[in-house]
């Protein structure tokens, strides 16, 4: 998975745009309204990529520290990072290399915690969120935006046919490999849905759990508060 991600961290951008039909920036501008961030808010956005979630939260004024296995996707963001300097923006995220199984964070240091296609990746959600609890505030939040699996037999298989298919044209014309993105259906086929993490956050720390259907209920937005 981490060798996958540093293929085609360069034509990430790209892939969301075309995958989302242009909508990806929108749905992240939208979960970082929900976060309803306050000016100096400590923010951390897991499996960041190249960053649009950690620009998008600093722009509510938080102090924003996006992480992310991947060195590749990491030299990208701060390649953004430093053209956002350059245009005398503030505040910035900074960035750095790191496991979200394993984060390199204090217990109960975040105000919130964000995660774009994240959740959906890990080798084991339960310990992921079990993670995010302890680096949370007892009242922090908790944000993920991913793909939802639908319930309905026939939609999931259209959903999932669309996905293959897509991703198998991108993956030969991009890499010249039709298997490239082969991991985005797999790992919705193996994800709980929405309604599953949203009874996993439960069980594991959180209140107030939120599911908020994104186009057309494909994509969820979660949002919850971890128990004081
Ligand atoms: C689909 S991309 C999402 C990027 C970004 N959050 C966005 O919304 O565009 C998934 C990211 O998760 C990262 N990732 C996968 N496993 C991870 C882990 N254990 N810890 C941190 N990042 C991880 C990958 O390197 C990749 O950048």
């Amino acid at each position: 998975m981490r060798k996958l991600f540093a293929t085609i961290a360069d034509r990430y951008d790209f892939i969301t745009v075309a995958l989302s039909f242009g909508r990806d920036r929108a749905w992240k501008r939208r979960l970082a309204r929900e976060a309803q961030l306050h000016h100096g808010d400590r923010v951390i956005d897991l499996a960041c990529g190249t960053g649009d979630i950690a620009f998008a939260a600093a722009l509510y004024g938080a102090e924003v520290v996006g992480l992310d296995v991947t060195l590749r996707m990491i030299e990208l963001a701060r390649a953004k990072e430093r053209l956002a300097r350059t245009r005398g923006l503030w505040p910035i995220p900074r960035f750095t290399v790191g496991d979200m199984m394993a984060l390199p964070f204090a217990d109960a240091s975040a105000d919130v915690i964000t995660t774009g296609y994240g959740l959906r990746n890990v080798p084991t959600l339960e310990d992921a969120v079990d993670e995010i609890v302890r680096v949370l505030k007892p009242g922090g939040r908790l944000l993920s935006l991913d793909f939802n699996r639908p319930r309905q037999a026939v939609v999931r298989t259209a959903y999932l046919g669309y996905l293959t298919v897509v991703g198998a044209t991108l993956g030969w014309v991009l890499h010249r490999d039709p298997d490239t993105y082969r991991y985005i259906p797999e790992s919705v086929r193996r994800y709980p849905g929405a309604h599953g993490v949203a009874e996993l956050l439960q069980a594991r720390g959180f209140d107030d759990v939120r599911v908020i259907p994104i186009f057309g209920g494909f994509m969820t937005l979660h949002v919850a508060r971890r128990r004081a």
